[in-house]
This record gives structure tokens, sequence and C-alpha cells, in this order.
């Protein structure tokens, strides 16, 4: 019997639970998890090593950089050039560098080409902010995850509080975070975050987690008949 290939696009602003989301839902329905956040990550933490700093500099790189994802007991890890850099990608200077390397054109054809051979030889929950609309246009599921920007800075808050204590920032400058990074995702001129026609809106302020992830399984079975 032939498998079929299903692919699911998840897409939507920073903070509104996309990767614990798309994760869970990955595992629940055996496909593999894409997070393509982390491709750009890796792309950015690359250039900082070798102080690219120019297009052309972090261009240049790109020609000797192997980027390919692996899985440690279902958990994706990122790695570059066979060195597993999944810890070292989440740091705030990576953050600011994947903001970066995300709005150069030939940065994202790499990476275009790569995410979709990766969603076209297995079924994947791809996330990101352009898979919906650029990346996976023909996908069986599309999903636009948001929720208002005081629920994700507050949600952004806790989690920053629990991890560095008194050195958290407070949560007045977490809030103009969460709205400065909106707005250069959403205004970018390529690709630009936006929700797709046939995408499915669900927005999250008023639900917490296990209330996400129920809605999210429904959205998918309503759509996916073996399910
Ligand atoms: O989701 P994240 O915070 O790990 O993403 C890191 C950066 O990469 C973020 O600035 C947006 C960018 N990005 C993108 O432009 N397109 C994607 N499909 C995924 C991430």
């Amino acid at each position: 019997m032939q498998t079929i290939i299903r692919n699911i696009a998840i897409d939507g602003p920073s903070g509104a639970g996309k990767s614990t989301l798309a994760r869970r839902l990955a595992a629940r329905l055996g496909y593999v998890y894409v997070d393509t956040g982390a491709m750009y990550r890796a792309i950015a933490l690359a250039a900082l090593r070798q102080n690219a700093k120019t297009t052309e500099e972090i261009l240049a790189l790109l020609t000797d950089l192997t980027i390919s994802l692996g899985y440690v007991e279902g958990v994706q890890r990122v790695f570059v050039n066979d060195e597993d850099v999944s810890d070292l990608i989440r740091t705030p200077e990576v953050s600011m560098g994947a903001s970066a390397v995300s709005a150069i054109p030939e940065v994202r054809q790499f990476l275009f080409d790569l995410q979709q051979q990766l969603a076209a030889k297995q079924s994947v929950v791809m996330d990101g902010r352009d898979i919906g609309t650029v990346v996976l246009p023909n996908a069986d599921v599309k999903i636009f995850l948001t929720a208002s920007p005081e629920q994700r800075a507050y949600r952004r808050y806790l989690e920053l509080q629990e991890k560095q204590k008194d050195a958290a920032p407070d949560y007045e400058t977490v809030l103009q975070d969460v709205i400065q990074r909106d707005h250069q995702d959403m205004t970018r001129t390529i690709a630009p975050l936006r929700q797709a026609e046939d995408a499915v809106l669900l927005d999250t302020t008023e639900y917490d987690l296990e209330q996400s992830e129920a809605m999210l399984y429904q959205i998918c079975k309503e759509r996916l008949t073996e399910l």
C-alpha cells in the first residue's frame, strides 16, 4: 500500500506557542516536526562564528554549509556540518542574527529548497512564518496560530522569570519587544508573516496549552480523512 504523505503548515507570530503545539501535534500524528526557525538560527550562528556580517560574507558561507535535522528520542536536533547546535541557537544574540539573515532572499531560497525536500519525502508538521504562503502552498492543513500581543508577552515574561529570575526583564519591556518583532516580521518585503487565505485562524489568547492542543488536533481531524 502506498503511504500518503501529509503536510501541515503552522504559521504565526513569535510567542504564539507554535513550536510546542507543532511538536505535540507531530508526535500525536506520527509525523516529523520541522522547526524552520531553527534553520534560520543555525545560519545565524554560523555567521556569528565566522564573523560574517555583510550579505556577501553570509552568502559565501552558505556554499560550505550543510544544515540537517536529526531526531534524538523524538526531539528535533539541528546540525550544522554534522555538529549538533540545537542548544547553541537559543541565545538572544542568535535570535537577533536569525531575524537579520531571514531578510536575505538567497538565504530564504537556500532554506526553501531544504524545507520543500523534507516535506516531499515524509509527512511533516512544519512551523514558521511563510510555510502556508510560500514554502508549502499546497499543504493539506494550514493553520495561522496567534494570540494577542499582551498575552504572548505575558507568557514570554513568565518563561523568562522562571529562567532568569531577578535578571528577567519587566513585562512592559517584553511587550515592547513582542510588538517590535511583530512589526519586523509583518512588514519585511520578502515573505512577510501573513495568514494564507486558506489557513484556519486559531487564536489562543483565551486558551491554555492543553485546550489549544485539542483545538489544533480537531482542526486537523476535520481535514484529514484518515484520522
Ligand atoms: O521562530 P523563531 O523565533 O525560531 O525564528 C527565528 C527567526 O527566523 C525569526 O526572526 C523569524 C525567522 N523565520 C522566518 O523568517 N521564516 C520562517 N519560516 C521561520 C523563521
